[in-house]
């Protein structure tokens, strides 16, 4: 970690034959995605690119220049081609004969969408104007963590100078908006031989003629920093040395899944919240470092960061007891309200969830909640980018976050305010994690399906890793790779299952939901049933749903946010069947568990109910076997009648399909049915045999 030498210099990634074809928009956006795809060049959803571009217009046909600039949202680094703003630039020099100067700039926001080109409904950036305004045909806006570090120091202009020489000039902290546009206006013109300029506590701008160049000043000047960072940090003790030594990856992670639940009970309760846990080396060596609490406390300093970190993480010790945690969050709220009513204005938004969302582990690592996993993650990604920054600035001279009225001006900006309220509403499980034993077969995978669309964050268990991979895969290209996690584990094994919570709780921070759906299938007289044959029902069905259900009752009454446990049991769970003993009284095992659970879960919020499926032929692994063979047999029939076999016997004379029980579990689950516990649901299209009683 300690490298950051020349072979940590970005490489040149232009590949004129793929650029051969571009046109100017195509070279942008070529242009920006290489960019983006490097988080040494900017952070997640950070910086924006633009070029100046001679357009035809719609109307007159006649050559105008249009401003192409990355619009609202989005990132550069996976935007495409509709990403863009595109605006006349004619109509953005207009503007300025409307500013009424800087205590009015917002409302030049307003403005922008007048200056359309094309109808393009991609709405335009509060950074647009420092793109207009910039005399050169292309402009990057980046935020490299190596260009923030020098940017973030109390000396920064001087350091500026003595890193590019007269190449990048400097211009102090201002907000991004109208007012910084004419700044940087202005720069370019009293400086016409610089290639960028630096911004305090911010970013970077570079320029060039087109975008090959822009895109070439732009990584040389980054590595001006990183190279003259990497030589003034060489054999520098990084955040005042080591404090803590380090502990080994497995007690790490375990500590992480002990503190998590409890955590996510503490800042979960109005809005369900989802962690993420980083104990990569970079933050190791943040976190175990003597200087650690002192920088924490400085707050970070690029203005992206305060809407997606807050401006301070809050530090927590591994061995922390319930109750101190609760002090420490309890502290940090208050803090958070101080804050809040000192740099308030009277138009302010309202204070917003006052938790905190970075919270740093001396020797353990970093954990971040936030509503959802991409945001969790980000949030994580972002803190990193802080502590690059951090070690950077605070080994070649003092680091200096930005002031606290500034950050609040930009975490309750009214325009980001707007922003926030335009966002989609959240799907019933969105915050939610659900565990999904048997996850790879059917049933499960059908399960994990619903409760994914409903936003839920699945993990799927399941003793077959091919299966698991295959769900897994699927499932993580249809929802997000952000949503889906996949564990191995034999449902009877003790060791197994607890490791498997240990990953669900280390990869989303808790859990709420958790579906028992591993299974099998077998039939013998009774008198064949050997003893292997019924200890396999037993040990799957019956202790298997057991050990499940003890470690869910552990985790969720740890985390104090109740939860739904869901039993996939049978219809053979009430209605007896011939040939079939020790599956069917396994299963009436499983049932019985539930209403005992159901009975102890109550008092706190955990509820626990069954589904009873009957005949699912489709997807089920259980049906593709000797046991469809062997049922087809018992009936006469052959193996392919036997759906509608099974269709007629119901008297609703329909088939069951995995689906229909995942709409169940999906019901379970959720907030619908809360006032529900100790309940079968039967999905067997109706079978008099079964009826509940
Ligand atoms: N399909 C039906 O007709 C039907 C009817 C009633 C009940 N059920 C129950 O529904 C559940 C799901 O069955 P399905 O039809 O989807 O079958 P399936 O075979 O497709 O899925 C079951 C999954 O459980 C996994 N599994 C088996 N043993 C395990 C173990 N020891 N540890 C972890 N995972 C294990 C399997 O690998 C498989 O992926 C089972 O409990 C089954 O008894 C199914
Ligand atoms: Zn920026």
């Amino acid at each position: 970690m300690d490298d950051h030498g020349a072979t940590n210099l970005l490489d040149d990634r232009w590949d004129a034959q793929a650029a051969a074809d571009l046109d100017e928009a195509g070279l942008l956006l070529y242009r920006s995605n290489l960019l983006g795809a490097d988080k040494r060049i900017t952070n997640y959803g950070g910086g924006n690119t633009s070029a100046k571009v001679s357009e035809q217009d719609p109307l007159t046909g006649a050559a105008v220049e249009v401003l192409w600039v990355k619009g609202s949202g989005g990132d550069v680094g996976t935007m495409k081609r509709d990403g863009f703003a595109t605006l006349y630039m004619d109509k953005l020099q207009a503007l300025k004969g409307l500013y009424r100067g800087p205590d009015h700039e917002d409302e030049m926001v307003g403005y922008l969408p007048h200056c359309t080109f094309n109808l393009n409904p991609r709405a335009a950036s509060i950074d647009t104007p420092l793109h207009a305004y910039v005399p050169y045909p292309h402009v990057d806006h980046m935020h490299p963590d190596a260009a923030i570090a020098i940017a973030a120091t109390a000396n920064s202009r001087e350091l500026t100078r003595e890193v590019w020489g007269e190449e990048i000039g400097w211009l102090p902290w201002r907000r991004p908006g109208f007012e910084l546009g004419l700044w940087l206006e202005r720069f370019v013109a009293e400086n016409p031989n610089a290639k960028g300029v630096l911004l305090a506590s911010h970013g970077l701008f570079t320029w060039g003629a087109t975008s090959r160049d822009c895109y070439r000043q732009t990584l040389e000047s980054i590595n001006k920093a990183i190279a003259w960072l990497a030589e003034r940090t060489a054999g520098k003790a990084i955040f005042g040395g080591a404090r803590l030594d380090q502990q080994p990856a497995a007690d790490r992670r375990a500590t992480a899944a002990r503190l998590m639940p409890g955590h996510r009970g503490l800042v979960g309760v109005d809005e369900p919240k989802i962690g993420h846990f980083d104990d990569s080396a970079p933050v190791l060596e943040f976190v175990d470092a003597q200087d650690m609490e002192t920088l924490a406390a400085l707050g970070t300093s690029c203005p992206d960061h305060f809407l997606r970190t807050k401006i301070r993480p809050m530090v927590v010790e591994a061995d922390a007891s319930p109750d101190a945690l609760r002090d420490r969050i309890g502290d940090y709220r208050a803090a958070y309200a101080g804050y809040y009513d000192r740099c308030r204005h009277p138009d302010s938004p309202a204070l917003r969830d006052p938790n905190p969302v970075v919270y740093l582990v001396p020797g353990v690592g970093m954990i971040t909640f936030a509503k959802d996993k991409p945001t969790a993650r980000i949030a994580g990604e972002f803190y990193v980018n802080a502590i690059n920054v951090m070690r950077g600035a605070a080994t070649v001279d003092s680091y200096v976050g930005l002031s606290e009225q500034e950050a609040f001006n930009i975490e309750y900006w009214l325009l980001e305010e707007a922003k926030l309220r335009r966002m989609p509403k959240p799907r019933p499980l969105t915050g939610k994690v659900a565990l999904v034993t048997g996850g790879g077969g059917g049933i499960g995978s059908a399960i994990a399906e619903r409760l994914l669309q409903e936003g839920a964050c699945v993990v799927l268990a399941d003793i077959d890793a091919a299966a698991l991979d295959a769900v897994g895969a699927a499932l993580s290209g249809q929802h997000g790779k952000d949503q889906v996690r996949t564990v191995t584990m034999d449902v009877t094994d003790e060791a197994a299952v607890q490791r498997s919570f240990q990953d669900a709780l280390v990869a989303y921070g808790g859990l709420d939901i958790v579906v028992s759906n591993a299974g099998i299938s077998s039939a013998a007289p009774v008198e064949d049933t050997d003893l292997s044959l019924w200890q396999r029902n037993v040990d799957i069905l019956a202790t298997g749903y057991f050990l499940v259900a003890r470690e869910a009752f552990r985790t969720m009454k740890a985390q104090g946010l109740g939860g739904s446990i869901v039993f996939i049991a049978s219809k053979n769970a009430l209605a007896a069947s011939p040939n079939a003993s020790a599956y069917c009284t396994a299963k009436a095992a499983e049932v019985h568990l539930a209403r005992c659970l159901a009975l102890e879960g109550a008092g706190s919020g955990i509820r626990v109910n069954v589904i009873n499926p009957d005949a699912v032929l489709q997807g089920s692994k259980i049906w593709q076997g000797e046991w469809r063979e062997q049922r087809a047999a018992a009936y006469n029939l052959a193996p392919d009648q036997l759906e509608e076999h099974y269709r007629q016997r119901s008297l609703l004379k329909r088939s069951v399909l995995p689906a229909d029980v995942a709409e169940a579990a999906y019901f379970l689950a959720s907030d619908m049915s809360a006032k529900s516990t100790g309940n079968i649901i039967n999905v067997d299209a109706g079978n008099a045999q079964s009826f509940t009683r």
